[in-house]
């Protein structure tokens, strides 16, 4: 099959290019590098640079006719959407109309749509499924939920078949910590340079981390199942950011500074997933546990900085 991958020079999106080739199949890669690395482009993708927003996005479709949309670019800041809305709303809607309608004009079969925890806003009740109300709090929330609009739309008037997956915090190697959900990026940062961390709040604050290549498993699943359905990709799994700071502790043998500063206005206390349904639908679950997926990532890091300090 042929799968184009917006975004495929980000965090995630590289992931998914990683797991597409070994699964055999060709990818294009569309990005525009704002955040994304010349690192992280895979040799065997074809790679565009060009805005999602461009029009001549349409060209690339007419030229390479991919069979499946795997949608990850976006604006993914939520301090971003909050100074500069009309950018974000530009990016994370408009863009992905432009995709939308390029999809339709040139036959593609089915489109992966990466959401995010952020459009069930502060939650009524955990663990949040997919029936939760919608709630976002921030005008990225809104430009990430507004897109899945359009899909269910498109599918009814033109037929084209979607899958909406709705990550929860994913972490992982080649994250920015700037992004969202960069919380372990930050501390890993920190431990390494092994200086004291910030948490706003008591840190009793739970979230669902995933790790991102069990992300990309899920979007190489939905290539697949899970047509026209809506789905929650995280672990199920909750923990606090004290203990976060305490398994970093033991991977790696330091015991940090901790500055506990006031909450934050809007800061969200609870919110993890129920991830049966995208367990037997698509037939996936996640496999890298926090512990591992930790391990690995600040083992990857610690490696970059000796390289680097060397
Ligand atoms: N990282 C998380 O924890 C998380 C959680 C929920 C949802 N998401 C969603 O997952 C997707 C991937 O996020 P990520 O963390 O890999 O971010 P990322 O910034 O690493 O990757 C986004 C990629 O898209 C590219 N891009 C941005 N705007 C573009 C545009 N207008 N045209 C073309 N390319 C553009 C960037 O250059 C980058 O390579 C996003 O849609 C994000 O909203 C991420």
């Amino acid at each position: 099959m042929k799968v184009l991958v917006t975004g495929g020079a980000g965090f995630i999106g590289s992931h998914i290019v990683d797991q597409l080739l070994t699964a055999g199949h060709q990818v294009v890669i569309i990005d525009n590098m704002s955040s994304g690395k010349e690192t992280n482009l895979h040799p065997e993708a074809s790679f565009y640079r060009i805005d999602m927003e461009n029009p001549r996005i349409h060209d690339v479709f007419h030229k390479e006719k991919p069979d499946a949309v795997i949608h990850q670019a976006a604006q993914t800041v939520v301090q971003t959407s909050v100074r500069e809305p009309m950018h974000d709303a530009h990016m994370n809607i408009l863009g992905t109309i432009n995709l939308l309608e390029a999809a339709r004009i040139y036959g593609v079969k089915k489109f992966i749509y990466a959401s995010s925890a952020a459009v069930y806003g502060d939650p009524q009740y955990v663990p949040i499924d997919e029936i939760h109300p919608v709630g976002p709090l921030s005008g990225y929330g809104i430009s990430k939920y507004t897109p899945e609009q359009y899909l269910r739309v498109y599918e009814h008037m033109y037929g084209l078949r979607y899958s909406i997956l709705r990550y929860a915090n994913v972490y992982g190697i080649r994250q920015d910590p700037h992004g969202e959900g960069g919380v372990i990026s930050i501390f890993i940062d920190k431990a390494i340079e092994k200086s004291p961390f910030t948490i706003f709040g008591d840190g009793e604050q739970t979230r669902d981390y995933i790790y991102v290549e069990d992300v990309a498993k899920a979007n190489i699943a939905a290539l697949q199942a899970g047509d026209s359905e809506v789905f929650n990709i995280g672990t199920g799994v909750h923990t606090t950011l004290n203990q976060l700071v305490e398994k970093l502790q033991e991977i790696s043998g330091h015991t940090f500074k901790v500055n506990y500063e006031n909450e934050r206005l809007g800061d969200i206390k609870h919110s993890y997933f129920t991830i049966d349904k995208a367990k037997s639908a698509l037939n996936w679950s996640p496999t890298i546990n926090l512990d591992e997926g930790l391990l690995k990532t600040y083992r990857f890091y610690l490696d970059l900085y000796s390289t680097k300090i060397l």
